[in-house]
């Protein structure tokens, strides 16, 4: 006989596979075969059993789509495959050129030409057909995985259907549909909230909530435009974008002409010219055009620069420009000194948001736009968030207007600012004493790519400052939950005690971290991984001369002198030894993964194909940390082929031609650590 116990568990399943197909036929094909309600009332069914029988309820179950389980902050994971991103072309000779240069070196070929979605782009794991993971692009390499966020996107399937791979990864991006922006917007108006900006930062700021429900709530969509995986059924992206809508994804609808292939440059103006028109009438933001080389074979001959793929380009519609009046010119100080004139324009509406602040870079820029207070400006937006004036309107400009005139002393502590030889900015060097670089150079040490110091934003920093709590980084260490507490206001002892923590498992961030964290001039995150792999602890680099600081790869002869110029500073050098005797890494971690070394030193590697004991990325870094070079593509330079599982064959004969020695993952392997 079959127990009350089974049959709950069967009717779970039914209910759930019923659910899932209702699901995607309403928000993936739009073609829905029963009403809301009765869609309601299945999903109450189930609700209820699961609530019953809590041990038949999957992860995936479609009750997850209204919100699950919170994540306390989202946690960050590697990517198994790099989220690289696109190199940006603004007109069609450009685009012509990059045709020109795929046809050079593999000859004519076909590409897939797709929309290029304004939204977040995400990775989306699967298992056996089941959802496993979503993960945000980050910093490409990681990023956070908000899992039970992307459950609630109903176009995003939570099961494949059909004949999917055991293993994939499907990445796309994740926007907002312009009609269920406008009905949000709506909403918040009818509330007497403020409007949401654009919606492209809305679907960034909604995949960030914490509670799943108030993701699920938003209405978020998404389309799929690439797969990565050791299975996938076709060498032709175009097919394989094809099959991943049989397993159920929301993909580009060749009948709207969303996704299409040519052989030819003119196919693709004919495209780009097509949306540039077309465009307007979509129900979603595109901002330009991909097109990709439709081979993988070909993609992987092709090969990579540091960050964008050489089989790819985007295309980007021209930006979109609006005349307003400059009101005023404000001058912002940053962390580093730079001063930066900001104009404050009279509000006007440009490509979906309201700008009311443009950059202006510097000096020279005002002087170049001879801009005056009370001109009519034009805006533009770019791909970039900010936008920027383009130009004066001087037929009207007003009689008597005055010119904006660049300040000799610092907005913020009256001290003289000084402007360093070939630079354009002016800076005010009154690091110790001036206000905002103190807040700014606290910020950026506790920030999510440096000391990721839980629970201490911009505004909380500015507090302690003000406070006279804190004066520089190393203070941070010295703080108590009492002195935090004594603050009164806003300030309870969980709060305190979440900064306190976060403090603490700062010590614990790799030195990396640390040295893009102190906030030496031009040392950005990739500088400062090359300097920490290729120098081994703080010591020796402050100790360094500028010949030897300019054998690390990436630094030249600007970055050398500000890291001498860092470390000739009292103040900066007492800093780092109050960090290093509070516990901070000071060091790189040897007993990380991979042995460092110089084994491999002046050779270049050009890595293809899959591999079991490394990442993609994972194998780079072990080439790196031992001295050797990267490169995209085969060429008489390169002095190995690293090739895993699934190495196209064109590279193959490409190494063959060239006589370049193809080496295997455990060849590799006995080099580094032999
Ligand atoms: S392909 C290796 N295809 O554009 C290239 N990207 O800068 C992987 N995007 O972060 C991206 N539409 O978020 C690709 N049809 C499309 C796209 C697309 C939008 C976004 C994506 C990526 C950025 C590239």
């Amino acid at each position: 006989m079959t127990s009350e116990r089974d049959l709950a568990q069967q009717r779970i399943a039914v209910l759930s596979k019923e659910l899932e197909e209702h699901n995607h036929r309403y928000y993936v094909l739009a073609a829905p075969i029963i009403s809301d309600q009765e869609f309601d009332f299945l999903l109450k069914e189930l609700e209820a059993l699961e609530q019953q029988w809590p041990e038949f309820a999957s992860p995936n179950s479609p009750t997850q789509r209204v919100g699950g389980g919170i994540t306390k902050g989202f946690p960050t994971v590697m990517h198994r495959y790099p989220m690289l991103s696109l190199s940006n072309s603004y007109s069609p000779e450009e685009v012509g050129e990059f045709v020109a240069r795929v046809e050079r070196e593999i000859g004519r070929t076909t590409y897939s030409m797709e929309l290029k979605y304004d939204g977040v782009a995400i990775s989306l794991s699967y298992v056996n057909g089941e959802l496993v993971r979503g993960v945000t692009r980050g910093d490409g390499e990681k990023g956070d995985d908000i899992t039970n966020n992307i459950r609630t996107v109903r176009s995003v399937p939570l099961r494949l259907r059909g004949d999917f791979p055991d293993e994939l990864e499907a990445r796309g991006e994740i926007l907002f549909m312009r009609a269920q922006f406008d009905k949000l917007n709506t909403e918040r108006a009818r509330n007497g909230e403020e409007l949401y900006a654009n919606p492209r930062n809305t679907a960034a700021g909604s995949l960030k909530q914490q509670d799943p429900k108030d993701v699920a709530k938003r209405g978020l969509d998404n389309f799929i435009y690439t797969l990565q995986g050791p299975q996938l059924p076709s060498t032709s992206h175009y097919e394989n974008i094809a099959a991943a809508h049989r397993w159920g994804f929301k993909t580009p609808d060749p009948k709207r002409r969303f996704i299409e292939r040519t052989d030819s440059a003119e196919g693709i103006m004919a495209f780009i010219s097509y949306w540039d028109k077309a465009r307007h009438e979509l129900e979603m933001d595109i901002d330009g055009i991909v097109v990709k080389v439709d081979d993988l074979r070909i993609q992987e001959e092709l090969g990579m620069t540091a960050k964008s793929p050489r089989w790819a380009i985007a295309y980007k519609f021209a930006a979109e420009q609006a005349t307003t009046r400059l009101n005023a010119v404000t001058y912002q100080v940053g962390r580093t000194g730079a001063v930066t004139p900001v104009a404050n324009l009279e509000p006007v509406l440009l490509a979906g948001t309201t700008v009311k602040r443009a950059s202006l870079h510097n000096a020279d820029q005002i002087a170049k736009l001879d801009l005056h207070i009370g001109d009519r400006v034009k805006v533009e937006k770019g791909g970039e968030i900010i936008p920027k004036i383009v130009g004066v309107v001087l037929e009207q400009r007003e009689l008597g207007a005055q010119p904006v005139v660049f300040p000799h002393t610092c907005p913020e502590c009256g001290t003289t600012l000084v402007r360093y030889e070939g630079e354009a900015q002016h800076y005010c060097p009154n690091e110790h004493a001036c206000p905002p670089q103190i807040t700014g150079r606290i910020e950026h040490f506790v920030g999510r790519k440096m000391m990721a110091i839980d629970g201490l934003g911009g505004e909380t920093v500015a507090e302690l400052v003000k406070a006279g709590l804190i004066h520089n980084v190393a203070d941070l260490y010295e703080l108590t939950t009492e002195q935090l507490l004594g603050l009164g206001k806003g300030w309870g002892a969980k709060s305190a005690d979440q900064v306190i923590n976060g403090i603490e498992a700062s010590k614990r961030i790799p030195f990396e971290q640390v040295l893009f964290a102190i906030g030496i001039r031009h040392v950005g995150e990739t500088v400062a991984k090359k300097i920490a792999r290729s120098v081994g602890s703080m010591d020796r680099l402050a100790a360094m001369t500028k010949e030897e600081l300019t054998t690390v790869d990436e630094v030249g002869g600007v970055i050398a002198d500000s890291i001498i110029d860092f470390f000739a500073v009292e103040g900066n050098r007492s800093i780092v030894q109050r960090l290093k005797d509070k516990g901070l890494r000071m060091e790189v971690d040897l007993s990380a993964a991979q042995p460092v070394g110089d084994k491999l030193k002046g050779k270049t590697f050009v890595v293809s194909g899959v591999f079991r004991n490394f990442s993609r990325d994972g194998v780079k870094e072990a080439i790196e940390r031992n001295g050797g070079k990267v490169s995209g593509s085969i060429s008489s330079k390169t002095s190995y082929v690293l090739a895993g599982a699934d190495m196209g064959p064109a590279k193959r004969v490409k190494a063959e031609e060239l006589k370049v020695p193809v080496i295997d993952e455990d060849e590799f392997k006995r080099m580094i650590e032999g």
